[in-house]
């Protein structure tokens, strides 16, 4: 029989390469990819269970609250809270963040969270994702404060995401390259399936909300004109693909190439997306796979919050792509 190479399986392997490695921190991610799991399976009978739909409250963010963005973030806190390594989480749907009960002093590990991304996507059947970001806190003895949280993304020292779409995975990184695992049904586990993801050269994919154009700035509007153009034989190949979850439009450019842009524009200076929940996590998965993330100027890792729920704008994917939307930006704003 072939090895069945799961994820709790996988992370204690590479744990032993780990000089000193108490375990903690593969606790921490089997947790997480235990609500994974869970959420995975609310979400595959969405219908049947009456979680689609509004709650009718507004998350902090000043969006709608689905039923499942609340089930997801729930969840996670609950997991999380037990955990002594975890001194505090932050959430995309929390206004504040969450000292733990049993890391309040001792826990090492500060975790943020987007519990459910893609949430206009829920009540049609279309993929959705939590990501996940984690740090080390420099401050010990003592509850957490939010200042913890700001820092630049590369000191996070892990980052993922579960993708619920055709099949579940779960996309991992420490820093040492990127895994992605298939969520087996009938064992239960995530199961090693795309081991050392690079995204591949050559850009397949452009993912934009074009109907933004209205309120772009010229250089977004020249960069765009420029891929769709067939000018440039970079961009021969290129095709528009835009789910409107992120975290599917990222996970489908790390496969086939592309580059997915929510950049500043006259309405929203600092775009759409939030830094620690959303471009953090990805970016830092991003360039581990080879691309880039930027915010049309500035790395995305060198970024840091202001506030717990900074939004950024973000230029991510294929390096090349990114580092001519930045020349255009340069040129004529972006
Ligand atoms: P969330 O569902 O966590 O609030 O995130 C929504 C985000 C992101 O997933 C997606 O890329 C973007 O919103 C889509 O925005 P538009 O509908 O403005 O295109
Ligand atoms: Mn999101
Ligand atoms: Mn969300």
């Amino acid at each position: 029989m072939a090895e069945l190479m799961t994820l709790s399986r996988y992370i204690l392997q590479r744990k032993r390469n780990f000089e000193g490695a108490t375990g903690e921190f593969t606790l921490l991610l089997s947790h997480i990819a235990l609500a994974a799991k869970v959420v995975s399976r609310q979400v595959a009978k969405a219908g049947l269970l009456d979680v689609l739909g509004k709650t009718g409250e507004e998350n902090i963010q000043g969006e709608e609250v689905k039923k499942l963005d609340v089930i997801a973030n729930d969840l996670l806190k609950s997991l999380l809270n037990d955990l002594p390594m975890v001194a505090a989480i932050a959430s995309e749907e929390e206004e504040d963040m969450i000292v733990t009960e049993a890391g309040r002093e001792v826990g090492k590990y500060l975790v943020c969270f987007d519990p459910l991304d893609g949430s206009s996507n829920i009540d049609v059947d279309i993929t959705i994702g939590t990501i996940f970001s984690i740090r080390k806190r420099k401050t010990a003895g003592k509850a957490a404060t939010p200042q913890d949280f700001f820092a630049p993304g590369s000191e996070q020292v892990a980052a993922g995401y579960a993708l619920y779409g055709s099949s579940t995975m779960f996309v991992y990184t420490t820093g040492d390259g990127v895994d992605g695992f298939t969520l087996d049904p009938s064992v239960g586990e995530f199961v090693l399936s795309h081991p050392d993801m690079r995204i591949p050269p050559g850009c397949k994919c452009l993912s934009a909300n074009t109907n933004n154009r209205r309120n772009w700035f010229d250089g977004t509007c020249s960069f765009v004109d420029h891929v769709a153009s067939g000018q440039d034989p970079a961009f021969q190949g290129t095709s528009a693909r835009y789910v409107g979850t992120l975290v599917a439009d990222v996970h489908r450019n790390l496969l086939t190439g592309g580059v997915f842009l929510y950049p500043a524009d006259k309405k929203s200076k600092n775009g759409k997306l939030r830094l620690l929940y959303e471009a953090h996590p990805l970016a830092f998965i991003v360039e581990q796979a080879g691309g880039a993330a930027t915010d049309g100027k500035r790395r995305i890792l060198d970024i840091v919050a202001d506030g717990l729920h900074t939004r950024v704008p973000l230029i991510i994917g294929n390096r090349e792509a990114v580092d001519l939307y930045g020349r255009f930006a340069a040129l004529e704003g972006g």
